[in-house]
């Protein structure tokens, strides 16, 4: 194995989209920032240093790095008071990790207020040296990260709508590798995938957006999924993936022998009344030989509402479970909780409407730290964090969307703590307080396995008889079904503090997040590592 270095330079870069320009934050000035490529086993590098002073809600960054499991490292985790304190304007940090059993696709992102709306990309992480993927060598590997734009500056639309304590805009387009494609108003050229006939190329799609689950399409084939969140899975064929916040997917497609110009589609997934943005992000399957215009083989993408589409693709899922790369769905449970995630009503008397909306766990909403939570974790400093945090809902409701009297939900930097190694089961169940919604819920630190599903309330007696713990597929952000619950499994094998958060961001700043402590182990190689000599301090 290797020694991988990268480095990232935070930069504002001015940028045109929508026919409007406006500066950015950026990894090296692009818009998607560049893939971290690597092997498994290899250790990366990634200096990061901060040069940008844009305003007092950008001052700082960091860069998390999205599924990579952190085996001990949670030091280069990243995200914002929970793993570390900023890199100041002109400071930087190196993220030192080691790919330990993870092969596949995923990505980092900014972990601080709505930046990773633009500091984002790929990375990729190729099976060992000999190691051939469990599916035929495609001819060739393309990236394709999926995004949402806003004309407007980004911090200034969420901070708007803290103070105002409503909902934020939705965003102005979607984009496909950093482009919305043609839109009404706005005729600009779509990104291209330039491909040749009679082939086979895997896709590793990303989806990157702030706030949408999305529905991707290509006109004229068929998408077999082989992978999803660094996993590999059973392979099948649909027309359409469905694809959360967080979420990565990659598929084969065959080219035809022939040629053409064939649309690419991204559009948003929300089966809740909630206001999302329409707007269709396209791009072209090229063809060599075709003129270069605007693809000519049309499609569109299902409805924003089409739940069965998306329940049939995600029940489609399932691990590989082969001999090399067996599904470990851990049997003997230590831990059964359940998390009940959604949205609530605080009093907020400088809002709009005397308050603000908010979201919670368990009808804990979580307040931010100070100094990061695995900081006060390492060095025992105390009152930075509770470790109480309820492993059943604090208020008992209607889970499904019966009105309740009371939306308010306590506050809190509640952990729930984990002894190394415990086993764990968690229904996470969304509630329709003020409505249902779908939640792409994000652990660090683990992959998990999704064991069940399904809609209304959870039944504890019943619905376990159900639970897949043969194949269930693994990943590491899961979308809780609008209007119902879904069962996930790990192992809790990995010492530190671990995020657990909504992936649709605004979620997430409303507090739809809580954090697990796990402690070290007695073994050699349980514990935590010391923080690296140019941790950024707070
Ligand atoms: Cu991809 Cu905590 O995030």
């Amino acid at each position: 194995c290797m020694v991988r270095h990268y480095k990232f330079n935070v930069v504002l870069k001015n940028t045109t989209r929508l026919c409007s320009t406006k500066p950015i934050v950026t990894v090296n000035g692009r818009y998607p920032g560049p893939t971290l490529v690597a092997r498994e086993d290899d250790t990366i590098l990634v200096k990061v240093v901060n040069h940008v002073k844009y305003n007092l809600s950008i001052h700082c960054t960091y860069i998390p790095l999205h599924g990579i499991r952190q085996i001990r490292t949670g030091w280069a985790d990243g995200p914002a008071y929970i793993t570390q304190c900023p890199i100041q304007p002109g400071q930087n940090y190196v993220y030192n990790f080691t790919l330990t059993g993870q092969r596949g696709t995923l990505w980092y992102h900014a972990h601080i207020l709505w930046l990773r709306a633009t500091v984002h990309g790929a990375i990729v992480i190729l099976p060992k040296r000999d190691v051939p993927y469990p599916f035929p060598k495609p001819h060739k590997e393309e990236i394709v990260v999926l995004g949402e734009w806003w004309k407007s500056d980004v911090e200034a639309v969420i901070n708007e709508a803290l103070k105002s304590g409503l909902a934020p805009n939705v965003s102005d387009a979607h984009t496909i590798n950093g482009h919305p494609g043609p839109v009404p108003g706005c005729p600009s050229k779509g990104y291209t995938l330039p491909v040749i006939p009679g082939k086979a190329y895997m896709l590793r799609i990303i989806n990157a957006a702030l706030n949408e689950e999305l529905f991707f399409k290509i006109a004229g084939h068929q998408l077999t999924v082989v992978e999803v969140d660094a996993t590999y899975v059973k392979p099948f064929k649909t027309d359409t993936i469905v694809i959360a916040p967080g979420q990565t997917t990659n598929v084969l497609v065959t080219t035809h022998r022939g040629g053409g110009k064939y649309m690419v589609a991204a559009s948003t997934f929300m089966d809740a009344p909630v206001a999302v943005d329409n707007v269709t992000a396209t791009a072209t399957l090229h063809y060599s030989g075709s003129l270069t215009s605007a693809a000519t083989t049309l499609t569109s993408t299902p409805p924003k509402n089409a739940t069965s589409v998306a329940t049939n693709f995600i029940s489609s899922l399932r691990s590989l479970n082969s001999k090399q790369y067996p599904a470990n769905v851990p049997l003997k449970i230590d831990h059964s909780l359940l998390f009940t995630v959604g949205l609530g009503v605080n009093p907020c008397p400088t809002c709009v409407n005397g308050s603000r909306v908010v979201a919670s766990i368990n009808n804990v909403t979580f307040v931010m730290p100070k100094i990061s939570l695995l900081q006060a974790h390492f060095f025992n400093i105390s009152g930075v964090f509770t470790s109480d945090f309820p492993g059943n809902p604090l208020a008992p409701f209607n889970y499904t969307s019966t009105q309740v009297t009371n939306f308010a939900t306590k506050q809190g930097t509640r952990l729930y703590r984990l002894a190394y190694n415990d086993t764990v089961q968690l229904v996470l169940q969304d509630t329709g307080m003020i409505t249902p919604e779908n939640h792409p819920l994000h652990l660090h630190g683990f992959n998990f396995f999704e064991v069940g599903r399904g809609l209304g309330n959870f039944n504890p007696k019943e619905d376990p008889k159900k639970f897949n713990l043969v194949d269930p597929v693994e990943r590491n952000t899961i979308g809780v079904p609008s209007g119902g619950w879904t069962a996930i499994r790990f192992r809790a094998d990995n010492p530190g503090v671990w995020f657990m958060h909504c992936h649709l961001e605004v979620h997430t700043t409303w507090g739809l997040k809580m954090a697990f402590v796990v402690d070290n182990g007695k073994g050699p190689n349980e514990s935590l590592l010391p923080p690296p000599s140019d941790f950024p301090k707070c």
